[in-house]
């Protein structure tokens, strides 16, 4: 059964994902393939719902496979997604505190993200706090990320999540 890596934009999900498992699933990525156009792309030409759906489609599909799935930051938004995870085989949130992710997320050269493009620090930081409850409530395996490399994290995921 499939496995998932949860948590905010900036907390390492597919980096960690690599470290744990290099046949890892990334979502993102896997919807870009189908799309053949950036997520960045769909949210500026369709919207943030469409990809939604987009997104609940692709978790369903690869939940049913016996992969590690890196999410995006938002997967945990739709009650569709959360039931989804919580019927997973172990859902692991990577969870840091938000001026940790704010800085990675600008730091970060590769970084393609419209909601940190469109978003002013307090929205984001709106974002993240209304996100918590709902990655806290699909979680099966919580890790602290933020002092932590994603070899570090990967190491803990793999002594204290039942790997
Ligand atoms: C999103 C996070 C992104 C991506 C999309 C929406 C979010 O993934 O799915 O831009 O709502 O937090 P990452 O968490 O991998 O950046």
């Amino acid at each position: 059964m499939a496995r998932a890596l949860i948590g905010f934009m900036g907390a390492g999900k597919t980096t960690v994902a690599r470290y744990l498992d290099p046949d890892f699933v990334d979502l993102d990525r896997e919807i870009e393939q189908v799309l053949q156009i950036t997520i960045s792309q769909y949210f500026r030409e369709k919207g943030e719902a469409a990809f939604r759906q987009l997104e609940t489609q692709h978790l369903a599909r690869w939940l049913a496979s016996d992969k590690l799935i890196a999410t995006g930051g938002g997967i945990v938004l739709s009650p569709d997604n959360r039931r989804l995870l919580r019927a997973c085989d172990e859902v692991i949130y990577l969870r840091a505190d938000f001026d940790t992710l704010y800085d990675r997320l600008q730091k970060d050269p590769h970084n393609q993200r419209p909601l940190f493009d469109k978003s002013s620090k307090a929205d984001l930081k709106e974002l993240y706090e209304t996100r918590q409850a709902l990655y806290e409530v699909v979680a099966d395996c919580t890790i602290d990320v933020a002092d932590k490399t994603p070899q570090e994290v990967a190491v803990l995921i793999k002594r204290s999540c039942n790997d």
